[in-house]
C-alpha cells in the first residue's frame, strides 16, 4: 500500500535527489538543530547558509546563548527578518536553563511547550536530534500529503488539518534509526519536487516516485491541491 511503501521509497528518492551538502544535515546537537530549524522557517536556504555558521560561532551552547543579553541575540539577527524569532530564540534558552538544566528535552509534547517552538518544529528536534517517531507537518509537507492523498478541504479546516497530522503520523518510517533522513526527505521534496507551482509532474523534466500512487495526479488536480480557501 501506499501508506507502508512512503517511507522506504522516499527516502530512496532521496539518496538519489534530495539536497546535500547543507551544514545543518547530519547534525545530532540539539541546540544545533533547533538553531537551524528556526532560521530555515522564514529564511531563504542561501541566506541561513551565510549566517547559520556565523550565530553558531558567537552562540556555541544553548548556555552562552541564555547567559547573553537579548540586545546581542537581536544585533546577530540582524538582516534575517521576523525578529520575534531572535527574542523567542533567547526566551526559550533561558527556558532550557531553567526548566531542563541546559538539555533539550527529546519528548515533543515538552519540546512543544517551549517558547516560539510548535507542533512541527518540535517534530523535527525530536527526530533529527533524537531520532524520535515524531512527525513534521510544515507548509511543504501539508501539500505533499494533500495531493497524495487527495485532500480536499482547505488547510484552514480544523478537520483538514487533524487528517494531515494523523496521515503524517501514519507515513512515518517503522525504526527510528531512520527518522532523521526520512524527516530530510519530506522537506527536501516537498521544496525542491512536489513544489507548489511547478511540481515534477507537471513540468515533465523529472519521474515523481509517486505518480501512480498519487491521487492528485491521478485525478489531474496536482495544482488545485492543497486547497486553500473554503469552498
Ligand atoms: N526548512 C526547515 N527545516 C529545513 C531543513 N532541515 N532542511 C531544509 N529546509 C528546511
Amino acid at each position: 500500500t501506499l501508506i507502508s511503501s512512503f517511507p522506504q521509497k522516499l527516502i530512496a528518492w532521496h539518496q538519489v535527489d534530495g539536497r546535500e551538502g547543507l551544514p545543518w544535515q547530519g547534525v545530532k546537537d540539539p541546540y544545533a538543530v533547533w538553531v537551524s530549524e528556526i532560521m530555515l522557517q522564514q529564511t531563504q536556504v542561501a541566506t541561513v547558509l551565510e549566517r547559520y555558521p556565523r550565530f553558531m560561532k558567537r552562540f556555541p551552547t544553548v548556555k552562552k546563548l541564555a547567559a547573553a543579553p537579548v540586545d546581542d541575540v537581536l544585533a546577530e539577527w540582524a538582516g534575517l527578518g521576523y525578529y520575534s524569532r531572535a527574542r523567542n530564540l533567547h526566551a526559550c534558552s533561558i527556558e532550557v536553563m531553567e526548566r531542563f538544566l541546559g538539555k533539550f528535552p527529546g519528548d515533543p509534547l515538552l519540546l512543544e511547550q517551549l517558547k516560539g517552538i510548535g507542533r512541527s518544529t518540535a517534530g523535527a528536534i525530536a527526530a533529527f536530534a533524537f531520532q524520535e517517531r515524531a512527525p513534521i507537518l510544515d507548509a511543504n509537507v501539508k501539500r505533499i500529503l494533500a495531493r497524495l492523498f487527495g485532500v480536499e478541504g482547505a488547510l484552514q479546516e480544523k478537520a483538514v488539518n487533524d487528517l494531515l497530522w494523523s496521515l503524517a503520523e501514519q507515513l512515518l518510517p517503522k525504526h527510528r534509526d531512520d527518522m532523521p533522513v526520512y524527516t530530510q526527505a519530506l522537506m527536501d521534496f516537498g521544496a525542491t519536487w512536489c513544489t507548489s507551482r511547478k511540481p515534477v509532474c507537471i513540468s515533465g523534466t523529472r519521474k515523481c516516485p509517486f505518480e501512480k500512487q498519487c491521487q492528485a495526479n491521478l485525478s489531474d488536480q496536482v495544482l488545485q491541491l492543497p486547497r486553500k480557501t473554503p469552498k
